[in-house]
């Protein structure tokens, strides 16, 4: 038996079954670290979702159960369901199977064919974690990549950065990614994706204790790359009044549910910055190549050193670079102390082209030198060994004009002329 006394263990059942004598015996077996039983499915469910055990067995009607296991299936990606049936019938144990149960044994069971099963089921899962750990070895299983866009300095490229790093990463990964506006006042991510609600992010951190997928899917705006979105507050004194702990909250409820979450930032060290740069695996760093905001970056990444405000890796983005009369980019190093991570070149006629129709660039000029950069930006965030910087166009990038992908799938211009 793989199963050792650290396992967790629920076990939803009927009012009536409750002291069965299977349930009793688990309760008492030495290789189970915590059971908690119960006979109520609303309550089951809340529990469920608390205290995440390894597994849930569930021993009721099997069309609540089906849907128990779905709602666990689709929401806690470290819980396996084993389902009781009293069915031999195999559309039932197909139902069953298809929301998501990793077993099914047919009653009366006998204890020792329950921890079978759990030893089985364990087994199985155990080997799939430890390898989707190898081949993702940035991410624990379950909990998402967490990465903030900032600049201590305004106009630097946060947001352009972070869309389009957000739906580049949607289209090279394929995983499931969220994009908020942390940029509490006046934060323009839903303008520079064409999307408008009254659902914001201020809805999320007033019920920041009890986000579920319900709630998360009232609040979160479907882009048509795939991205979904959590638009700023629309107040600004919202800013003001949130804590470190809602944002945490928050940050917990979407980093279990989405393979990357990027937080587009303002460039203000607050509490709620605070809060972001603490849990951040990654943290980007946008600058461009001008003395006021390398000091101010010089500043920051001083201050963070300081106040070791991250754990996480610390990358400098210089965006607009390289651009006419710039600076070389060995002075920028210099002057920083601290190597260039990635640098994204400036093109003016198309970065504007595609804010004014609310289009990430990627979606619009895929094929533009700039989008490329971007691409290859996030694929240094998922992990890729890339290196970022680009000082010439590729070979089948453009320069400056690409074809726009105006027709393109995901988007609708706002305007229709061309740049
Ligand atoms: N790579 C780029 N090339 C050309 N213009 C850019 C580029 N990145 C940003 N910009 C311009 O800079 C402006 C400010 O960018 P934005 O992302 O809003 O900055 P921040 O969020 O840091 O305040 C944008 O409106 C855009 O016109
Ligand atoms: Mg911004």
């Amino acid at each position: 038996m793989t199963i050792d006394e650290t396992l967790r263990v629920a076990v939803v059942t009927m009012p009536d079954q409750i002291d069965q004598e299977w349930i009793a015996r688990l309760g008492q077996d030495p290789r189970i670290g915590w059971m908690e039983r119960v006979a109520i499915l609303s309550t089951g469910l809340e529990m469920v979702k608390q205290s995440r055990p390894d597994v849930v067995i569930i021993d009721r009607p099997a069309v609540e159960a089906e849907e128990f296991i779905r709602q666990i299936f689709t929401s806690l990606p470290t819980t396996t369901c084993i389902a009781l049936t009293s069915l031999t019938d195999i559309n039932v144990v197909r139902r069953l199977m298809m929301a998501g149960a990793r077993d099914v044994l047919v009653r009366p069971v006998h204890y020792t064919d329950v921890l079978q099963s759990m030893s089985d089921v364990m087994k199985i899962e155990q080997d799939r974690r430890s390898r989707h750990m190898v081949s993702n070895d940035h991410q624990s299983y379950g909990r998402g990549k967490f990465v903030v866009v900032i600049s201590p300095k305004g106009g630097a490229g946060t947001t352009v950065v972070s869309t389009n790093m957000a739906v580049a990463l949607r289209q090279i990964s394929a995983g499931r990614v969220a994009l908020a506006d942390f940029a509490l006042q006046f934060g323009h991510v839903g303008t520079i994706l064409n999307l408008f609600s009254r659902h914001t992010l201020q809805n999320l951190l007033a019920r920041s204790n009890e986000i579920d997928d319900t709630i998360l899917a009232s609040v979160i705006q479907q882009h048509g790359s795939g991205v979904h979105v959590l638009l700023a507050p629309s107040s600004p004194e919202v800013a003001g009044e949130i804590t470190r702990e809602q944002i945490r909250a928050v940050l917990d409820g979407l980093l279990l549910r989405y393979s990357y979450v990027i937080a587009d930032t303002w460039c203000v060290l607050d509490e709620v910055t605070m809060a972001l740069l603490e849990r951040a695996d990654d943290v980007l760093v946008v600058t461009t190549p001008e003395i006021p905001a390398l000091k101010s970056v010089k500043f920051f990444l001083e201050y963070m050193a300081q106040h070791q405000l991250t754990c996480g890796r610390v990358s400098i983005v210089l965006n607009r670079f390289p651009s006419v009369d710039s600076i070389s980019l060995e002075d920028v190093q210099q002057h920083l102390r601290h190597p260039i991570s990635a640098n994204i070149p400036s093109a003016g006629q198309l970065v504007t082209y595609s804010i004014n129709r609310g289009v990430p660039v990627v979606l619009s000029h895929p094929q533009s030198w700039v989008s490329q950069s971007l691409r290859t930006l996030a694929a240094y965030v998922a992990g890729e060994q890339v290196t970022p910087i680009s000082l010439e166009p590729e070979k089948g990038s453009t320069k400056n004009k690409s074809k726009s992908n105006a027709g393109g799938l995901f988007w609708s211009p706002r305007r229709q002329t061309s740049p």
